[in-house]
């Protein structure tokens, strides 16, 4: 517990980031009211657009304060025509490259579809899912797999052969997330909506891929240490179909990072959509938190963009902060932010242009402040 406080750095980053980041700090600012708020928050730039102006994607200090803070949340990095002189994504520094250098090795992506919030299909509201069947929570690696800095080409006469993209899997990468998702699943209250039963699903293609059958067998050496917990597999490609049809049957989940990247945009659609989608990169010293629906350029400066997800990742990151410190001032605040959030959502009246709505983003973010305040502490 730090009575100082904690320091948070902020980097919206590129396109819509700025903007679902205000509405964040609007919240955090409404929680803090009253009372001495228990973070200090301090913004940098960094990102494509900031790398197309500078020539760098982000400043030595911002680095340093990344590297020191107590936690990061970041809005989004990328822009059209920001790329870096290996053809690398401007901005990846911010995002890939604080995953490789904080060690932030579990990717945490809650999926829980909300009372008031509908998803949508071929441009209609359907209700195939419910909030009684979506609660489920995917936790992907995030330091190795295909993300490993293997690859390259193999040119002759400056013309490209062969490109390669290493796959590696580690048994210490392995090892270490799937104890984390078996320590989560432990941890959460609920289990799977169909059942109660705390399970944890190992997403894999073992089947066909080495490295797979390796992370598999991780996964049966830790799950011996959790009795309590039941045992689940499935090939990635059943898994995207399981995960559409019974999503029920799912408590937590646990894949490789390519895999875990894919399988949590297609889980983004069961919640309402990207919009609503937040993930927080977790290691044992850092953690940065993020709207996981990128800088969206078409939307950036247009005031439109759902501002959900980046509530929903400033919730995670004061859960994370709160459990790390064992301080339960933290906890306490992120309750009261999913209270206030849930309250607007079965209210409806915050509904962006993705819900079918025309409220804004800084107008949703009023909402969400107001109904903090009007719960009072
Ligand atoms: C994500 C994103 C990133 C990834 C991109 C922006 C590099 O898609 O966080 O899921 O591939 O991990
Ligand atoms: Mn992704």
């Amino acid at each position: 517990m730090k009575d100082a406080g904690y320091s948070v750095a902020l980097f919206p980053g590129d396109g819509t980031g700025p903007e679902v980041l205000r509405e964040g700090e609007k919240v955090l600012g409404a929680l803090a009211e009253g009372g001495a708020a228990p973070w200090r928050l301090t913004t940098y730039p960094g990102g494509g657009q900031y790398y197309l102006r500078t020539g760098r994607e982000w400043e030595p200090e911002a680095e340093a304060a990344a590297r020191s803070a107590d936690a990061i949340l970041l809005g989004a990095v990328g822009w059209p025509g920001a790329s870096l002189a290996n053809g690398d994504l401007a901005g990846r520094a911010l995002v890939l490259g604080l995953r490789e250098g904080l060690d932030l090795y579990a990717n945490v992506r809650p999926c829980r579809l909300y009372p008031g919030v509908r998803h949508r299909i071929s441009g209609t509201y359907s209700e195939v899912w419910s909030p009684r069947n979506v609660d489920l929570v995917i936790v992907r690696e995030n330091t190795e797999d295909l993300y490993t800095p293997a690859r390259g080409r193999l040119t002759r006469a400056h013309e490209t052969e062969v490109a390669i993209d290493t796959r590696i899997i580690t048994r210490k990468g392995a090892e270490r997330v799937v104890r984390f998702a078996f320590e989560l699943a432990r941890h959460r209250d609920r289990g799977a909506p169909a059942d109660g039963r705390k399970r944890v699903t190992c997403v894999d293609k073992s089947n066909v891929l080495e490295g797979c059958r390796f992370f598999r067998e991780t996964y049966d050496r830790v799950a011996i240490e959790y009795p309590e917990i039941e045992r689940d597999y499935a090939y990635v490609d059943a898994f995207t179909q399981w995960l559409v049809r019974n999503p029920e049957r799912y408590d937590v989940v646990v894949a490789t990072n390519m895999m875990g990247d894919i399988i949590t945009d297609l889980a983004a659609v069961l919640q309402g959509g990207m919009g609503f989608a937040s993930g927080g990169n977790v290691g044992t010293d850092h953690a940065m938190f993020e709207p996981v629906h990128g800088s969206a350029p078409k939307y950036a400066g247009k005031n439109q963009v759902n501002p959900f997800a980046t509530f929903f990742a400033v919730e995670q990151m004061l859960r994370w902060l709160g459990e790390r410190h064992h301080d339960p001032r933290l906890g306490r605040q992120a309750d009261r932010l999913e209270r206030a959030i849930a309250g607007v959502l079965a209210a409806g009246t915050a509904r962006t242009y993705d819900q079918g709505g025309t409220t804004t983003t800084s107008g949703a973010g009023d909402r969400v402040a107001e109904a903090i305040r009007s719960e009072g502490r």
